[in-house]
């Protein structure tokens, strides 16, 4: 089996299981996307069939020349019931790996991306005081499969928006980033306990371990005392604290967006007239260049961008965001952060955790026969990896 070659700047897309495989039954998200009376505008149901397409999607990508693909392996999926393990679903997720390998693509796995088994969130999720005894059941149960071609593995995704909206059993409203509530200290504290088990089973195993931060930024109104207090608390607790416990992983993962207006009163909406993205967020692809560096000062590991994009109908606006994205990034490299790559969030159009709307993908995907059109932004990802 080839090894990951060890220099290489990886150059990809990302993608999580619940957002693309479709029929996640044993989920915490399938159950409250079901719910009578669900908040969410959109059910997942076949989301954009990736359960059965994968071997489409790691084509489009190495097609485009890109060399990288982050995806999840869904908890559901593998432990359906608690201590009882699909060996027939670790063999799948096991195929994927390799045809990643086979097709020169590096696959970079994430173990947890924001959706539970049921049963796990109805023991009450990262607050039940055994919350990190199973996950790191789920790890070992995981790590057979990781072994040969894989190098990078991602613990959980944001645990910075996990610790402050818990499971989504505990959601009674869609929580956008200007309402969501802090990070709670318990949870974080589950998170990051969770989080080192997985890292020492991870690295027994030889393989390289860390995980992503959405490092959202917060902008303070200029010359506003309070508002600047305001805005350190608020990347303190919501990005900084999860950076310091990267300290000593082998990477982290950086996911950046956007940024967050914040005034006297807290965090609010953009001002008028600011120019936003299809799901409302200001269009900042300088997000990256400051996700970067704050990444690199906090944790001072080498950082993987493990998700930037933007959520718009116009191809165009995406291939102007990634440009300006990937510039920063430079800029970020050249005062001293080590980035060992970046993959775009994200490859299809999918499920974007309530709803079909916002688009991100460098795909689209026809929503009833699943066919994917490749978009100009997905061949311009490609020249990226050529360069
Ligand atoms: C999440 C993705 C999500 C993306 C865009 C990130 O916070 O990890 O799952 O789709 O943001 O909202």
């Amino acid at each position: 089996m080839a090894s990951p070659s060890a220099s290489k700047f990886l150059w990809g897309a990302s993608s999580a299981a619940h957002q693309t495989e479709g029929n996640n039954i044993n989920s915490d998200w399938w159950y409250a996307e079901n719910l009578e009376g669900a908040v969410f505008p959109d059910r997942s149901g076949d989301a954009v069939d990736g359960y059965h397409r994968w071997e489409e999607d790691i084509a489009l990508l190495a097609g485009a020349g890109l060399t990288a693909y982050r995806f999840s392996i869904e908890w559901a999926r593998i432990e359906p019931a608690p201590g009882k393990f699909s060996f027939a679903e670790l063999a799948h997720y096991r195929r994927i790996i390799d045809r990643c390998v086979e097709s020169g693509i590096e696959p970079v796995i994430t173990l947890h991306h924001f959706s539970h088994p049921r049963w796990f969130a109805e023991m009450g999720a990262w607050a039940h005081p055994e919350a990190v005894e199973h996950f790191a059941r789920y790890v070992e149960a995981v790590l057979p499969i990781l072994s040969g071609g894989v190098r990078y593995v991602v613990t959980i995704n944001e645990p910075n928006t996990l610790a402050s909206v818990g499971s989504v059993m505990s959601l009674t409203e869609l929580v956008a980033p200007t309402n969501m509530p802090e990070p709670q200290p318990a949870l974080l504290d589950a998170l990051a306990r969770a989080h080192k088990r997985a890292v020492e089973i991870l690295r027994d195993a030889g393989l390289q371990a860390g995980w992503s931060i959405n490092t959202r930024l917060f902008h303070p109104e200029p010359s506003d005392e309070t508002a600047a207090k305001n805005a350190e608390h608020l990347s303190q607790v919501f990005v900084k604290d999860f950076l310091e416990i990267a300290r000593g992983d082998d990477f982290v993962g950086v996911q950046a967006y956007t940024y967050v207006r914040v005034t006297a009163d807290g965090v609010a909406n953009p001002v008028e007239g600011t120019r936003v993205t299809k799901n409302g967020w200001p269009f900042y692809p300088e997000a990256l260049h400051y996700g970067a560096e704050l990444a690199h000062r906090v944790s001072g590991v080498p950082i993987l961008v493990t998700e930037n994009g933007v959520a718009t109908d116009d191809d165009t606006e995406r291939i102007e965001y990634m440009e300006q994205a990937i510039a920063g990034l430079r800029t970020a490299i050249d005062a001293g952060a080590k980035v060992r790559g970046y993959l775009h969030w994200t490859l299809l159009d999918n499920y974007e955790w309530g709803s079909y709307l916002p688009t991100f993908g460098l795909v689209a995907v026809d929503r009833q026969t699943f066919v994917r059109t490749p978009k100009p932004s997905l061949q311009r990802l490609g020249e990226f990896a050529r360069l």
